[in-house]
């Protein structure tokens, strides 16, 4: 492997190193060198340098008590007034902040002074209805513009948002809901993708009568299609005859840096989806700063990131990053394969992108449309004004790394391949596009100032070429502040006694002995990644079971899946006998469409497996690695004379 890393180091061309933020290795040292010399003066510095503060903080680190950290405590800011105000006074006030395509192609762009006139209406709107610094607002929308707006809008009057991707459903939505305690939800009547109208409001209304939503006073509905609606007489209101009536200027709530700017739900190994804390000051540095680093932005770049605001990575790469640095960014409300695979080249040609931040998933997918349709082929847009390509959300296998940087970077893009988590806040190892010669699949090393480090299960590091768990040893500002409502869960899951106080990300790495370059070997626990989404077995296991007339038992695992990096793969034990044949494909679709509706269609497993019982040991214990080898269709080597039948594993190896 170290040889072969070596061998296929991709150097920044001039191009690249001229004029970036961050030219050579030189630079990309001197900046690790002052973060090690003096880890809180650095991030102080750049917080000073990226944050426009009301009142300066006179501490960076507060590690009083760890790992509850903070950062520039005594600070105040706002996150709007850093991603709107500032660049009106600077005088950028006409520039698009936002360049619009909804699904069906029409666009729209939002200058500056217009995308804080929108927010400071919202936030007006949002005010009128008595919503304050310290409520949550659950917004479950698509793509839009006032989707940006009423996060900012939250931002501006110090209310913390938390997100719902327009993919999950109802149940889902209400768990968040409830968990939150959210005083308000923003969505629209309906939401546009791939030519079809799919319902929000509808969904948020199934959500709340659900039950355990009282804190619920208010639905604020975007209209997007104009689909009929029941309107809930007091409490929904139609968000333009709401924002109708209200001034185009707000004054920000100037917040602590550690206000808790938003919440977002992901996926752990056990139990609920975790509401993973967010601070105000922090966060915002380091969306800001890797936003400029990793991608090089400058003034005249036409960035898009083409996650969805329901992420981590629209929040940080859409909403706050680009914003914060006065950048022009595309927002996009469809899919990749709409009206045809060429969409995405298509839109980079139209918009002329210099920098474009995707997944895996779906650069995989558009090679397999490429090679089926010479029509939707890259080599038939113009994408001459690509600069920087970016990858995110699950390693990148190197064939389609490859296939990234030839046909749609044209051999001269460098690609940051930038490895990070909900938890993070932002980048933790990624190239930097002007200093980090790459290695196709490897996301080469630390950004300056984050302590990634590979270690066993005692916390003591391991050799390069040796891989191991995944740490950061030191503190950073963009870090998880807690978990919503269970901070034991938060320290029990990140920070286990055993690791000497260094974060657990969950992910296994290993270092290559040459390069020192990390490449990430996929997570250590219980933890799916499917098309970039984040999924726990428990999860989906909990959902197939709660189907109690149909299930008895039921146990997940992932498997690897050329498309989507991993696919989820179900064994499940019914309460009658074992269905086979037509009976068993029936049940199986049933169970599939019963997990669409418990979590979300994102959580549907591909295989559903049916067996009279399940391997386990004597102890009772799901032998899960046998069942991903089952999965994998893997020959099974483990010792098997524990189980009670041997004749499952047959049984498990079809397919429904
Ligand atoms: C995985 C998405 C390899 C990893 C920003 C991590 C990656 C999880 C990469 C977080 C990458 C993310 N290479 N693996 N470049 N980026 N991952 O919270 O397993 O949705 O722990 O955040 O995705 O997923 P999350």
């Amino acid at each position: 492997m170290s040889e072969n890393q070596e061998s296929k180091l991709y150097e920044p061309s001039a191009a690249a190193r001229e004029g970036a933020h961050v030219s050579g290795m030189a630079a990309y040292q001197r900046l690790v060198d002052e973060a090690e010399a003096d880890h809180a003066a650095y991030w102080a510095r750049l917080a000073r340098e990226f944050i426009t503060w009301k009142q300066p903080f006179t501490q960076a680190l507060d590690d009083a008590n760890a790992p509850f950290f903070k950062w520039f405590q005594d600070g105040t800011l706002n996150a709007s007034y850093n991603c709107l105000d500032r660049h009106i006074e600077a005088g950028k006030g006409d520039k698009t902040a936002l360049i619009f395509e909804a699904d069906g192609g029409e666009v729209t762009r939002t200058s500056y002074k217009e995308l804080l006139a929108r927010t400071c209406r919202i936030a007006n709107g949002l005010k009128s209805l008595g919503v304050k610094k310290g409520d949550r607002v659950v917004i479950y929308i698509s793509m839009s513009v006032d989707g940006v707006a009423a996060m900012q809008a939250c931002a501006r009057i110090g209310a913390t948002h938390s997100v719902v991707f327009g993919g999950f459903s109802a149940q889902s939505l209400r768990d968040r809901i409830e968990d939150t305690g959210a005083v308000a939800v923003i969505t629209a009547d309906q939401q546009v993708r791939g030519g079809k109208h799919l319902p929000l409001k509808a969904i948020v209304d199934e959500a709340l009568a659900l039950g355990g939503c009282d804190s619920v006073k208010n639905v604020l509905v975007v209209r997007r299609t104009g689909a009929e609606l029941p309107m809930t007489a007091g409490r929904d209101l139609w968000m333009h005859e709401l924002t109708a009536q209200q001034a185009d200027a707000c004054e920000p709530e100037w917040v602590e840096a550690e206000h808790p700017l938003f919440l977002l739900y992901t996926s752990g190994s056990t139990g609920k989806p975790k509401g993973v804390q967010h601070s105000t000051g922090g966060y915002l540095l380091h969306a800001a700063l890797t936003t400029k680093w990793t991608f090089d932005l400058k003034d005249d770049d036409i960035f898009w990131c083409t996650a969805d605001i329901g992420w981590v990575t629209g929040h940080s790469y859409i909403t706050y990053g680009p914003l914060a640095l006065g950048g022009t960014e595309v927002v996009f409300e469809g899919v990749p394969t709409y009206p045809d695979a060429g969409r995405f080249w298509k839109m980079i040609q139209d918009h002329k992108v210099t920098i474009f931040y995707t997944a895996p998933t779906a650069i995989r997918s558009l090679i397999k449309a490429a090679e089926g349709n010479e029509a939707v082929h890259p080599r038939r847009y113009d994408l001459s004004s690509l600069r920087i390509l970016g990858s995110v959300g699950e390693p990148i296998n190197p064939a389609a790394w490859e296939w990234y940087h030839a046909n749609i970077g044209g051999g001269r893009c460098p690609i940051v391949d930038t490895f990070w988590q909900t938890e993070t806040g932002g980048h933790m190892i990624t190239p930097l596009p002007g200093a980090t010669p790459l290695v196709p699949g490897s996301c080469t090393l630390p950004f300056p100032g984050i302590t990634a480090a590979i270690v066993d299960e005692t916390g003591n590091d391991v050799p390069n070429g040796q891989g191991g768990i995944l740490v950061v040893k030191k503190p950073w500002p963009s870090m998880i502040r807690t978990i919503w409502g269970d901070p034991e869960r938060f320290k029990k899951s990140y920070y286990p006694p055993e690791l000497k106080g260094y974060y657990l990300a969950g992910d296994g790495a290993i270092r290559d002995a040459h390069t020192g370059y990390f490449t990430i070997t996929g997570r250590i626990d219980d933890v799916l990644n499917v098309s970039g989404h984040r999924m726990g077995t428990m999860e989906i296991e909990s959902a197939l079971v709660s189907c109690t007339e149909l299930v008895a038992e039921a146990a997940v695992v992932g498997r690897p899946d050329d498309t989507t990096g991993e696919a989820i793969c179900a064994f499940v034990v019914l309460k009658r006998p074992r269905p086979t044949g037509e009976e068993a494909k029936k049940i199986a679709a049933e169970l599939r469409n019963w997990v669409g509706r418990e979590i979300g269609p994102i959580a549907k497993p591909k295989d559903i497996r049916f067996g009279d019982n399940l391997p386990k040991t004597r102890s009772g214990k799901i032998m899960r690695r046998l069942l991903r080898s089952i999965a994998k269709g893997e020959a099974i080597t483990q010792d098997t004379s524990t189980l009670e039948n041997p004749a499952i594993l047959d049984q498990l190896s079809e397919t429904n």
